[in-house]
């Protein structure tokens, strides 16, 4: 029970890769994980399977909304333990075609989110003096890859954010750290349109010979967010097969 009695916010939570770390969290004895989603198609499953899950509809580049929420639930438990940046989306052109609309799209929720959420949760976990934020970045922040300039834009940005808050949050004897998971592509909702003839060539170049399932991912940010990683900060773990060796 590597989450017992924790308070955890997970962004994105309602579906993919989110809702595997609800999930993993509720199993891990969490005493409350608040999903957050713009889509609350999915709540009512994940709540009924789940009963520590509840289910939240905020768009977390809407700054006043996720203020709301985050004094709502300070109110409710008193504190937050762990927050998971995972809402995510993907616009991909090649940078010739990338309009501005797909450029911004993915800035405001990848980046501005992240930044939203963590100035919003990271001052509560001060005050408590302990915390853990992971925010999920990519393989294709930290090695690029084509078609995704706004994307690779934003996880690369989101590791160096995470560098800097390290030092930032650490301040003043806070226990408070940060980290980032950097999934290779993984098995959810968001990749079911890549065709399969894309998918095969990194799957023919992974090590361990096939894409990431939403548990490989889960399990990483478990570890980030549990006690069993109390000395590390400031790191980026690759959840990838050994795509990049
Ligand atoms: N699937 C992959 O191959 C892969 C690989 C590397 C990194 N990632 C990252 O993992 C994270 C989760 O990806 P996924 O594959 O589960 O995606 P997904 O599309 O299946 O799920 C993303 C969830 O985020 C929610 N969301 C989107 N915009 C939001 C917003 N503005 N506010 C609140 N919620 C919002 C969606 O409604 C959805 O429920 C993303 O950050 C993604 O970039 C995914």
């Amino acid at each position: 029970m590597r989450m017992k009695d924790k308070v955890c916010v997970v962004t994105g939570g309602a579906r993919g890769i989110g809702r595997g770390i609800a999930e993993t969290f509720a199993r891990e004895g969490a005493a409350r994980v608040w999903a957050l989603d713009v889509n609350d198609a999915d709540f009512p499953s994940l709540e009924a399977a789940h009963p520590a899950i509840k289910g939240a509809v905020v768009n977390v580049t809407d700054a006043a909304a996720v203020a709301a929420l985050v004094e709502r639930i300070k109110a409710e438990h008193g504190r937050i333990d762990v927050l998971v940046n995972n809402a995510g989306i993907t616009r991909d052109a090649l940078i010739q075609k990338m309009g501005d609309a797909e450029w911004d799209a993915v800035i405001d929720v990848n980046l501005k989110g992240v930044f939203i959420m963590t100035r919003a949760v990271a001052p509560i976990m001060m005050e408590g003096g302990s915390g853990s934020i992971v925010s999920i970045s990519s393989i294709v922040g930290l090695d690029g890859n084509i078609g995704q300039t706004n994307y690779a834009a934003t996880k690369g940005a989101v590791v160096a954010m995470t560098k800097g808050w390290a030092k930032e949050f650490a301040r003043k004897g806070a226990k408070v750290r940060a980290n980032c998971v950097s999934p290779g592509y993984t098995r959810t909702p968001m990749i079911a349109t890549v065709p399969e003839k894309v998918l095969e060539p990194f799957i023919a170049r992974t090590p361990l010979g096939r894409l990431a399932e939403i548990q490989d991912i889960a399990n990483a940010v478990l570890f980030l967010s549990s006690e069993d990683s109390a000395f590390i900060t400031g790191q980026v773990i690759r959840v990838d097969g050994g795509l990049v060796l």
